[in-house]
């Protein structure tokens, strides 16, 4: 969406992967805006704390205005969007088309009329009111339940969006039911690309698979949302938590982590704290990485930089420990040259080689690099062949 926003993946926290629905309350929100800030994670690029599904009070106030829930948020939402902003964080919030919440449909959530269905321009206004700078727009079941169809429906809540004079990113979900990047790069900055994320490796490689071939959809404003981070959470090891932050960085995913900031080993703070991987996620020309590279349980994802750099993940799926090589040649630098730089992005070491990169890789892991040529030559034919593929 062309409204100048996320001109890099959105980067920040979402408290679905971890809090659910009960779980969220207004301290959870602050305390985790805190430790955004004490772990190093704003200092990092993280700048939204969104609250998911389940924020709500389950009715509307007698004008038909959205209320937050007055157990778990007793200060409301103005409080909360204020307390973030003071600490230099952005604010993000949960809303749907229809009248029911996904929660509601699917988490044992009493039901309540709190949908943005017929509300759409009062509820950009609130959002508007309250200080809110992020929407997650998510579609639950708008088609079952309103029959509503889901270009329109997103675009309703995009008028209202642009309408106001408060920059809001736009965030919808309808879990790549529809093909979103077929569609919504006019609609929305991001959109989900399958159903919901788990904190496990299966789930990791099942949506890995479905980013095949979208790279070509995605651009500075306009992402594929491959679903939020599940690092640092209950379910996967430390190699599996690095393999997770490489491969969403390369595929410029949005960085949303959703763990427990407030309580998170030091092993998570600075997997989601690396510099080096988060600089791929951010890369300004936008480029998605795309899979070169598929030899059975070994693959090869690679990301263009805006420098000329070539961002690479080897990527192991099987259960062992097993050698990678790959081939500088073969990655497109724009530059040739006689040596290159190899930049080890979780070692944090620089070596150099002549052309081939051989690695050993851990099982469900990673080794993630940056290459960049030690002694450029100008090859001119080079040069010209990446311009006018872009
Ligand atoms: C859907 C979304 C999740 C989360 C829940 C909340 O399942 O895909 O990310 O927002 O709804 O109920």
């Amino acid at each position: 969406l062309d409204n100048g926003l996320a001109k890099t993946p959105p980067m920040g926290w979402n408290s679905w992967n971890y809090f659910r629905c009960y779980d969220v309350n207004e301290e959870v929100i602050k305390e985790t805006a805190d430790a955004m800030v004490e772990s190093g994670m704003k200092d990092a690029g993280y700048e939204y704390v969104v609250i998911d599904d389940c924020w709500q009070a389950l009715e509307r106030d007698d004008n038909g205005n959205l209320q937050a829930n007055p157990e778990r948020f007793p200060s409301g939402i103005k409080a909360l969007a204020d307390y973030v902003h003071k600490l230099g964080l952005k604010l993000g919030i949960y809303a749907v088309p229809g009248t029911e919440t996904c929660a509601m449909h699917w988490d044992d959530y009493p039901s309540g009329k709190i949908g943005s269905y017929g509300h759409e321009k009062q509820d950009a206004k609130q959002f508007e009111k309250w200080g809110v700078d992020y929407l997650k727009y998510d579609w639950c079941r708008a088609d079952v339940t309103e029959g509503l169809e889901h270009i329109p429906a997103f675009e309703k809540m995009r008028d209202e969006l642009q309408a106001l004079d408060r920059p809001i990113i736009y965030g919808i979900s309808e879990y790549g039911d529809t093909k979103p990047w077929e569609w919504a790069k006019p609609i929305a900055n991001m959109w989900r690309t399958t159903s919901d994320i788990q904190a496990n490796w299966g789930s990791l490689m099942t949506i890995l698979d479905q980013q095949v071939g979208l790279y070509k959809y995605a651009g500075p404003g306009y992402w594929n949302d491959p679903d939020m981070l599940q690092v640092g959470n209950p379910g996967l090891s430390e190699t599996e938590n690095r393999a997770h932050f490489s491969l969403w960085s390369i595929l410029a995913a949005p960085l949303m982590a959703g763990n427990d900031l407030r309580h998170m080993s030091t092993s998570t703070a600075e997997i989601l704290s690396n510099k080096e991987v988060t600089a791929v996620n951010q890369d300004l020309i936008g480029l998605q990485g795309r899979k070169i590279r598929d030899d059975g349980d070994k693959e090869v994802w690679m990301r263009p930089l805006a420098n000329g750099d070539r961002a690479i993940v080897l990527l192991n799926r099987g259960q062992k420990e097993t050698e990678m090589s790959v081939n500088i040649t073969d990655l497109g630098l724009p530059q040739s040259s006689s040596t290159y730089y190899v930049r080890d992005l979780w070692a944090h070491e620089t070596t150099q080689s002549t052309g081939e990169i051989q690695a050993s890789v851990p099982g469900h892991g990673v080794q993630m690099y940056r290459i960049s040529p030690a002694d450029p030559v100008e090859a001119s034919e080079n040069v010209q062949h990446v311009k006018t593929s872009d």
